[in-house]
């Protein structure tokens, strides 16, 4: 397909593209419901914040895919009412379908984040994960955040991608690539045919065109400081952890994922793990945020 050029056609990509990977997507990207993906949550909202997480009223989340930061931020105790949004519909309803399974109470809402269907400040907390680098128009949502936000409301963002952060982790995908036929060898895996586990071939194909930037920190700082924010604050984590972590998944991009056994999986899933704490206490907090793979953002609308 051709490049998406207008934001109307990044967004109808976005669109199909996460509606196709709905169903799948909890367990390509190794969400878990559990302690372990809830410390996962709570360890970044923290990062974003450089403190620990006060508790919040009412939230909203733009880009919720399944729910992986609210459905975890309420089961904490840490907001008492999530409102939820997604540009995809296939997204929410898998969000509501985990909710459902998990027991809790959800508002959710199929919009686009450039266009919020909610009242001037109506919300404690805004926040996403993984989301502004699908969004075309920054400016446009930051002034968003900044309209639905209470006076002295605050903004979270995480998992975005940092420019530097994703010209490293070529290196590890393309090491990967290489030796891809010899761990399947290895492993007595059958090759992948594109795209399966993620929706089909079609999506394989529209998965080039969904992401839109990636970030160096004074990127996130000033399109927040524009839209009025004020304590703008942005942090880097994962640096180690990323290159494992992009080297095991473009492995087994390239398997049948009914032939990746799990004793690799648990490897790949621990490995991960065990990186995190070595970037958390190594690496974090002393290496400029903007080599980390992930940059993290906090800000606050002035009370
Ligand atoms: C990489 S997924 C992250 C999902 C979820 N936040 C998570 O961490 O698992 C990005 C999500 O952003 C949504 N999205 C993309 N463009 C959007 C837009 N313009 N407005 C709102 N959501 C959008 C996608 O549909 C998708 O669910």
């Amino acid at each position: 397909m051709a490049t998406p050029k207008t934001a109307e056609e990044i967004r109808d990509v976005n669109t199909r593209y996460h509606t196709g990977a709905a169903s799948h997507y909890d367990a390509k990207w190794g969400i878990d419901w559990g302690m372990v993906g809830r410390d996962q949550v709570l360890t970044k909202v923290e990062k974003a914040l450089g403190g620990p997480l006060p508790h919040f009223g009412r939230s909203l989340e733009v880009g919720a895919g399944t729910g992986y930061f609210s459905l975890h931020l309420l089961m904490a105790g840490a907001i008492d009412q999530a409102v939820c949004t997604d540009i995809s519909p296939g997204m929410i309803e898998a969000l509501q379908r985990n909710a459902d399974e998990l027991g809790l109470d959800v508002a959710t809402e199929v919009c686009d984040a450039e266009a919020l269907p909610f009242a001037d400040e109506s919300f404690d907390l805004v926040l996403g994960h993984a989301v502004l680098h699908h969004i075309p128009n920054l400016e446009q949502g930051f002034a968003e955040f900044f309209r639905v936000l209470k006076p002295g409301g605050v903004v979270i963002f995480a998992g975005e991608p940092s420019r530097n952060g994703d010209r490293l982790a070529q290196l590890p995908k393309r090491a990967a690539t290489t030796v891809a036929p010899a761990w399947r060898a290895a492993l007595r895996a059958g090759r992948s045919s594109a795209g399966d586990s993620d929706g089909g071939a079609c999506n394989h194909e529209l998965e080039q065109h969904v992401d839109v930037h990636a970030f160096v920190p004074s990127d996130l700082e000033a399109v927040a400081g524009d839209a009025g924010f004020e304590q703008v604050n942005v942090r880097g984590e994962e640096l180690l952890a990323n290159w494992f972590g992009w080297t095991n998944r473009a492995l087994e991009a390239t398997a049948a994922p009914e032939d990746v056994p799990m004793f690799w999986r648990q490897y790949a899933f621990r490995g991960y793990l065990a990186l995190q704490k070595v970037d958390r206490s190594l690496l974090e907090g002393r290496l400029p945020a903007t080599i980390f793979y992930n940059l993290l953002l906090s800000a606050r609308r002035p009370a």
